[in-house]
């Protein structure tokens, strides 16, 4: 496939919240989309919003946790968009655990959806990238700069890609590619919903905070207008967001603040 003006973007998470508000900003704009996650129902009716804007989107489903699958879905990306100008990465599951008490297949799990399938994804997606001089955007947390009561496990497997991401970032800047890590506030998805309690099951209801917080479609507008310049890192969020520059310059207040604070 030739390289057209409009961009090319894989948009994992694109069923629901973040993903799918990124996606439907993304066909606003013009771009190919391939739209991954694993529920199909859902999948399509992204398809349907995005096709107002796009004739060129297609659904690829894939479960993050079945990297055996990877290679295949991928080769399948490629069949569709050729190279690829942005990997849009908002697959992801939270947990709502107590970290002495969470069995350790809920351990395994998260790793494996939010850390080992993002890093997988990459992994295969990285020829198509390449020929693109490509941008990988990973959404992480605030939860991937500090720990609160009841996210162990989110806030692990959140922290690990920051680690794997910076460093992937050294390895293919020089070969013109890009990585930004974009740690978002409360935004008002469904993601609590599907949240992992100590025995694996979903907690099932939505976060008072996540509610009230920032809607899908203006978080992802506010994210697109930074990513031309290619920001290592983006914070977008309400006050919530300032306890990553505490954790910094104020750890001790910020430890007093979580200890007291109310985490839904
Ligand atoms: N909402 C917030 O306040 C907030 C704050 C910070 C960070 N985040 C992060 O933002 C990202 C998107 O979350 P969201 O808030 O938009 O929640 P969401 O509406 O629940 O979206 C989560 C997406 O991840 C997909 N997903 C979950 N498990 C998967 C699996 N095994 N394989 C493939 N896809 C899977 C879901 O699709 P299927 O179920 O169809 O597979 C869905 O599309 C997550 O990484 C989350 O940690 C959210």
């Amino acid at each position: 496939m030739t390289k057209t003006t409009s961009p090319t973007v894989w948009v994992l998470g694109a069923s629901s919240g973040i993903g799918k508000a990124v996606a439907i900003a993304y066909a606003k704009k013009g771009a190919s989309l391939v739209l991954s996650a694993r529920r199909v129902n859902d999948l399509e009716q992204t398809q349907q919003e995005c096709k107002a804007f796009t004739d060129h989107v297609w659904v690829e489903p894939l479960d993050l946790a079945e990297p055996s699958s990877h290679q295949t879905v991928t080769k399948r990306v490629e069949e569709h968009l050729g190279h690829l100008d942005v990997l849009f990465h908002s697959g992801g599951i939270t947990s709502r655990t107590e970290a002495s008490e969470a069995t350790m297949d809920v351990e395994r799990r998260m790793m494996e959806v939010n850390y080992f399938g993002v890093i997988s994804i990459t992994k295969a997606a990285m020829p198509m990238l390449e020929a693109a001089k490509g941008h990988v955007v990973v959404i992480t947390s605030v939860a991937g700069k500090l720990g609160t009561q009841f996210r162990s496990s989110y806030a692990a497997s959140k922290h690990a890609l920051h680690g794997w991401f910076d460093s992937l970032r050294l390895e293919i800047e020089p070969k013109g590619m890009h990585v930004t890590l974009v740690c978002p506030g409360y935004i008002a998805t469904p993601l609590t919903v599907h949240a992992l309690t100590n025995d694996g099951s979903a907690l099932g209801e939505m976060s008072d905070k996540q509610t009230k917080g920032m809607p899908a479609d203006v978080f992802a507008a506010k994210l697109l207008k930074k990513l031309p310049s290619k920001p290592h890192e983006v914070i977008i969020g309400g006050t919530e967001v300032m306890s990553i520059r505490l954790k910094r310059w104020a750890p001790a207040l910020l430890h007093a603040i979580l200890k007291r604070s109310k985490v839904t």
